[in-house]
């Protein structure tokens, strides 16, 4: 061989490495495509089968709230049958003076009563999962409010033995919001701060005007607080007792009734008090030491409502 020629081998020996490795690399290569590709194929499957889970859990949502919907609507009319007659008939009991029967006819009227507060949260938690709740905006005075829901607690507040304080609103400027939601708002804080308060106690609620730098919601706006001398909330529950259906304490150890102590409900007070609040553009919020029935050390619930909606 001569020189020329040994150059000549070295350069071809060269050349067939450097073919002969990137051969092996388009083949590398071709292999992680397909490994690629089989992933992708495999993740747009399951991207599938996820959007088609998700629309039968969106349907379910929508039949468990058309259901709960439709059955309170359908609850209300014989509910109403039932409470007025036992009112007719407790009307002829008091002309008979027949005691007895009046006793039995309170009863059931008490019943059907907490029977219609109960669909009509049902109604009311719908509404607000629907997104469907219609507000009659006016702009309003809280103090007549706040005064006519604590009326109808009257009776309650002496049976438990609450005192019931409501701080002077007149300096207190009108918000505007809907008169009905108010009232709901200020009804399920109200019964629940008495429900939540061992007899002796005291509920006091207040309300206060809040300037644009000091309030949560960045605007003019008014503070309402319901506080209790109750059982107290746990801090890690204060956020938690908003959500629908949520109750501490064991259920099944409840007594039932409105304003009897630690009393059991649907648990939607709360959630409706909330999505009301939102509705409205305001904010509502709990504050509690913990929770502990021998010392009691209370609960506070704030709401903040802008004094004007933003135009619709
Ligand atoms: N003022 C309060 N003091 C202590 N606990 C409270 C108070 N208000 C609400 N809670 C707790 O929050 C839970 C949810 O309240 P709510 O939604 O009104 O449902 P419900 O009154 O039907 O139990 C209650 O079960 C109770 O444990
Ligand atoms: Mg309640």
């Amino acid at each position: 061989y001569q020189e020329g020629d040994l150059n000549l081998l070295r350069t071809l020996a060269d050349q067939t490495a450097v073919a002969l490795s990137n051969a092996r690399l388009v083949e590398g290569l071709t292999r992680l495509n397909n490994d690629f590709r089989r992933a992708y194929n495999a993740m747009q499957k399951a991207n599938l089968q996820l959007e088609k889970a998700n629309q039968q859990l969106e349907r379910l949502d929508r039949t468990k709230s058309d259901f709960i919907s439709v059955t309170s609507h359908e609850l209300r009319t014989p509910l109403t049958l039932i409470s007025g007659y036992a009112q007719l008939l407790l009307e002829d009991a008091q002309k008979q003076n027949n005691e007895f029967h009046q006793q039995l006819l309170k009863g059931m009227i008490d019943g059907t009563n907490r029977m219609h507060a109960i669909i009509s949260s049902m109604l009311d938690m719908a509404s607000i999962d629907a997104q469907s709740i219609k507000l009659r905006l006016e702009p309003l005075m809280l103090s007549p409010l706040v005064r006519m829901v604590a009326k109808s607690y009257t009776e309650a507040l002496k049976e438990r033995d609450i005192t019931l304080e409501i701080s002077d609103m007149q300096g207190i400027p009108t918000v505007e919001a809907d008169p009905e939601a108010i009232e709901k708002i200020i009804d399920h804080l109200l019964s629940n701060a008495i429900k939540y308060t061992p007899d002796g106690g005291k509920v006091s609620i207040t309300a206060r005007l809040l300037p644009p730098e000091k309030s949560p919601v960045r605007e003019e706006s008014v503070e309402i607080v319901v506080q209790d001398t109750g059982i107290g909330i746990d801090p890690k529950n204060l956020d938690l007792i908003f959500t629908k259906f949520y109750q501490t304490g064991e259920i099944s150890l409840h007594s039932s009734g409105k304003t009897k102590f630690k009393g059991g409900g649907p648990g939607l007070g709360l959630a409706i008090v909330r999505g009301l609040v939102q509705a409205l553009n305001g904010k509502v919020w709990a504050y509690s030491e913990g929770h502990d029935e021998e010392t009691c050390p209370g609960s506070r619930f704030h709401v903040v409502l802008p004094r004007k909606q933003p135009q619709r």
